[in-house]
C-alpha cells in the first residue's frame, strides 16, 4: 500500500533505526527494492530522483511506483528526491507521489525557506509530506549542479528556524557526506548532529549514503536520522555482480544485476538496522 512517510519515520525515531531510501531508475531496481521490502516485512521508500528523468520520465515513475506500492502489503513511500522546482513537485503530487523533496539548498537561506514554504502549502493541502534541505550535501555525478561540489555544513541555530518558518515534515542535514562514490571514508560531525537533534524534532535525512562507512552509518541511525538515502553503491553492486561473468544475454544480465542490487540494500537495511521497525 503507498503511504505518506509520517507514521514509519514515526516508529524510526521512537526505535533509533533508519530506514534506507534507495533511488529506483527503471523496473528492475524498483521491482528489487520491493522484493527486499517483502522479504524483510519492512516499509521502503522509493524514491525517484528528478535528475533521473534522463532514464525514466516522471509519469513512468509514477506509473511503476503506483504499481509496485499498491500491489504489496508493505508501507510504500513514493518518493520525489530532489525536487527542483514547484512545477515538477507539482506535476509528481497529481500523479500519485505521496512524498516529495523540494531542494533550494543551494539557495540563501530565506529563499530556501520561502521556496520550500511554497511546496508545503500545496502539498499539505492534498496530504502530501515534504522533506526540505538545510545545507548542503555536495553533489557527484548524476546530481544536481556539477558545480556545486563542496557541502556546507548545516547549522543547528539555521536547522531550527527553517523547520519553524517552513512547517516541513522532515529535514536533510549536512554533516560530512556526499553524493556518489568519495576518496576515502567521509568524516561525520556527530556533534552537529546531536545539535541538530536536539533543536529540532521533525525527522532528520542524510544523503549520499552510499560508502559513508558501516560504522558511520549505525550510529547516524542511532542518534537521531530516520531515514538515508542511497544510489551509488546499489548501481555499482548491480556492475560488479555482472563483472568478470561469463553471461550470455541480457536475461542473465538482468538476473545478476538484480542479485547484486538486492545483496547490497539488504546490506543497507542491516547497518541502519530497519528490523527493529517490526520488534516489539
Ligand atoms: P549516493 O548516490 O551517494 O548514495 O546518494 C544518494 C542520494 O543522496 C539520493 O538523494
Amino acid at each position: 500500500m503507498l503511504v505518506t512517510s509520517k507514521q514509519i519515520f514515526q516508529v524510526a525515531q521512537e526505535k533509533g533505526f533508519a530506514f534506507p531510501a534507495p533511488n529506483f531508475i527503471d523496473q528492475l531496481s524498483i521491482a528489487s527494492y520491493i522484493e527486499v521490502a517483502e522479504k524483510r516485512k519492512i516499509p521502503m521508500l522509493l524514491s525517484f530522483a528528478q535528475v533521473h528523468q534522463e532514464f525514466l520520465s516522471l509519469e513512468e515513475a509514477a506509473c511503476l511506483g503506483r504499481f509496485y506500492g499498491e500491489r504489496t502489503k508493505m508501507p510504500m513511500v513514493l518518493h520525489l528526491d530532489h525536487g527542483q522546482d514547484l512545477d515538477t513537485i507539482m506535476r509528481a503530487i497529481e500523479l500519485g507521489f505521496t512524498s516529495v523533496m523540494i531542494d533550494a539548498s543551494m539557495e540563501n537561506l530565506e529563499e530556501n525557506i520561502r521556496r520550500t514554504k511554497e511546496v508545503v502549502k500545496y502539498a499539505h493541502q492534498r496530504g502530501v509530506v515534504v522533506e526540505a534541505e538545510i545545507g548542503h550535501v555536495g553533489s557527484g555525478e548524476n546530481y544536481e549542479s556539477h558545480t556545486v561540489t563542496d557541502s556546507i555544513y548545516t547549522s543547528p541555530a539555521e536547522a531550527k528556524y527553517f523547520a519553524d518558518k517552513t512547517q516541513v515534515d522532515s529535514l536533510a542535514i549536512s554533516i560530512g557526506t556526499a553524493h556518489g562514490s568519495y576518496k576515502a571514508e567521509p568524516k561525520i560531525q556527530f556533534d552537529v548532529l546531536q545539535q541538530i537533534r536536539q533543536s529540532v524534532t521533525i525527522p532528520l535525512v542524510l544523503h549520499g549514503g552510499s560508502s559513508s562507512g558501516d560504522d558511520n552509518l549505525r550510529r547516524c541511525a542511532r542518534e537521531g536520522i530516520s531515514k538515508v538515502n542511497v544510489f551509488t553503491d546499489l548501481m555499482n553492486a548491480a556492475g560488479q555482480a555482472v563483472k568478470n561473468q561469463e553471461v550470455q544475454n541480457y536475461i542473465e544480465v538482468k538476473d545478476l544485476s538484480r542479485q547484486g542490487i538486492i545483496r547490497c540494500l539488504e546490506h543497507f537495511c542491516d547497518i541502519l538496522e530497519v528490523d527493529k521497525y517490526g520488534r516489539a
